[in-house]
């Protein structure tokens, strides 16, 4: 099996990324998969989450040429081990913002970060999640070009999907104008309390624009909160827990997918 690039994406802050990204990321783990998790958001939160260290390695992977060996050998060795089995992780921290800046002004192509994802060897992992800030601007432009299946977070208490429509577009015109290949894996409904009638209305509205794209969606559940702020995954934070099940479920569909 190549290795599957997974970009997770919203321009809209605290919708639950760099949850879904750890969380996909160790359960994909536990199913033998080697993982290898990016941080490409300039607030650096993927590492705290695993319960390690921010360092700037986005900030290397993105800047440093990698021609020869010895370029290509100092990226690989940003890579750091989570401490579980099968998954490593690139923290970043806020320099990566000087590499978004570097990357503008380069006028790096569209296929940039995908290129540069081919540093780390075929065989040594199947799959890569990229983390992404909450914006919108060339550095996720080319996260979502490289990927090959995309994930959009989107938080039930919001009314208005309209950050997560603008999104779906950027996705057709990358396909239109650049020969995008990779596909939208669906939109993951967050925060979800049936108890609200925002959720119930939220959920109803994204059915309705969206249909079949719409994935099963995640509860807002404290024990996902606490775990983020233990540096524990909800695998580790909740072993029989409503938030791991579902989780695990968006898990079995990554593992299903033909793309
Ligand atoms: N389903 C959930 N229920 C309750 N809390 C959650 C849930 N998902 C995430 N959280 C918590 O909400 C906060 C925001 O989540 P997270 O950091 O994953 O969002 P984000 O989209 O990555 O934010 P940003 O856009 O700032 O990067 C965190 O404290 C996280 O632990
Ligand atoms: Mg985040």
């Amino acid at each position: 099996m190549s290795t599957k690039i997974i970009t997770v994406a919203n321009q809209k802050g605290g919708v639950g990324k760099t949850t879904t990204t750890i969380n996909l990321s160790h359960g994909l783990a536990l199913q033998g998969k080697k993982v290898l998790a990016l941080d490409f958001d300039p607030q650096g939160h993927l590492a705290p989450a695993l319960g390690l260290n921010q360092e700037m390695g986005t900030y290397y992977l993105l800047t440093m040429g990698r021609n020869t060996n010895q370029e290509r050998k100092f990226i690989r060795q940003q890579v750091r081990h989570s401490g579980r089995d099968s998954l490593w992780i690139i923290p970043g921290n806020r320099d990566t913002r000087g590499a978004q800046v570097d990357m503008s002004t380069r006028e790096r192509p569209i296929s940039y970060i995908r290129e540069t994802l081919e540093v780390f060897p075929q065989n040594g992992v199947d799959y890569i999640l990229i983390d992404t800030s909450p914006s919108l601007g060339g550095l996720q432009e080319r996260a979502l070009w490289a990927a090959d299946m995309v994930i959009i977070p989107t938080a039930m208490e919001y009314l208005s999907n309209r950050g997560v429509m603008d999104l779906i577009n950027t996705l057709k015109e990358l396909r239109e104008k650049h020969q995008w290949r990779g596909g939208l894996l669906g939109v993951l409904p967050t925060f979800y309390d049936e108890t609200t009638k925002q959720s119930q209305q939220s959920l109803q509205n994204l059915d309705y624009a969206l249909g079949d794209q719409v994935l099963p969606l995640i509860h807002r559940a404290t024990v996902l909160r606490e775990a983020a702020a233990d540096g524990l995954t909800i695998f580790e934070k909740a072993p029989g827990s409503r938030s791991l099940k579902e989780y695990a479920q968006i898990v079995k569909l990554i593992l299903r997918s033909k793309m």
